[in-house]
């Protein structure tokens, strides 16, 4: 499905019907990153799931895409289906755009979940390094940046052939300007560990043990200083948890959901 948000075309998923849940993917994944939730929680929940600007199926104007813009992008999506409040369930740089979102839309918001993801900026060094790959895929393209990210995506014990591959497809239609605009916009985010304690709504915090790219640790931080949070941390599972361990990460969302 499609819609025009803010004179741009984004593309989602919206089936089910219940309590809204909103899924919000990754850099520079789609949402396709959410078919083994949505499959499942689309028999007790209302399940929609964008592909963020410039990502997947979405357009993007081109420039820095900023995690104000996205948020905003998902207000206004939430406006065109009469879908709020939501429970946020949001991975990686998608944690970024709900920490943004849960700042500029606290009446959206019932709940959040926040998957492989931290609160803190990037270092001047990593924000750095982020301009100087956005500069190299204007020259190369996206895949340089396919290259680098999808093999961290799982665990490094997982060696099934045909997950790494899906993990690609996930990422391959990303446009050019949605990953440099992305890349752009991750640089300049904001920190928003300080307002971790201001946070209301019931948190459920997952996290792999394994991952790679956002350590553990970040969450751990997260769940010390969110009043209403749960910690779960998924054995043997790396960046992408809700794509390599379904059942484990389904099973720990389905038992959050039931007691909020
Ligand atoms: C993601 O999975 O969204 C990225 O790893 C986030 C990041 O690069 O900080």
């Amino acid at each position: 499905m499609h819609a025009i948000i803010h004179g741009i075309k984004m593309t989602y998923t919206d089936v089910g019907r219940g309590a809204p849940l909103l899924f919000v993917h990754g850099f520079p994944l789609s949402r396709g990153a959410w078919r083994k939730q949505i499959s499942v929680f689309k028999k007790t929940h209302r399940c929609v799931a964008p592909d963020l600007r410039g990502l997947g199926a979405s357009a993007t104007p081109g420039g820095t895409i900023t995690m104000a813009h996205m948020a905003e992008d998902l207000a206004a999506l939430i406006a065109h289906l009469n879908a709020g409040p939501v429970t946020l369930i949001a991975h990686s740089m998608g944690g970024y755009v709900a920490l943004a979102f849960a700042r500029q839309f606290p009446k959206l918001l019932r709940g959040l979940v926040l998957v492989g993801t931290r609160a803190g900026a990037d270092t001047p060094e990593a924000a750095q390094k982020r301009r100087e790959t956005a500069e190299k895929v204007k020259i190369d393209g996206v895949k340089i940046v396919i290259d680098a990210m999808a093999p961290k995506m799982l665990s490094t014990i997982n060696d099934d052939k045909a997950m790494h591959k899906q993990i690609r497809a996930l990422m391959a239609p990303s446009s050019r300007d949605g990953v440099i605009g992305g890349l752009l916009g991750m640089a300049e985010r904001a920190d928003r560990e300080a307002e971790m304690r201001k946070i209301r709504v019931p948190t459920l915090i997952i996290t792999g043990s394994d991952d790679a790219l956002v350590p553990p640790a970040e969450s751990e931080k997260m769940a010390e200083a969110i009043k209403r949070s749960t910690l779960a941390i998924i054995p043997q599972a790396g960046h992408l948890v809700a794509f390599e361990k379904p059942r484990e990460f389904n099973d720990a969302l389905k038992d959050w959901l039931d007691n909020v």
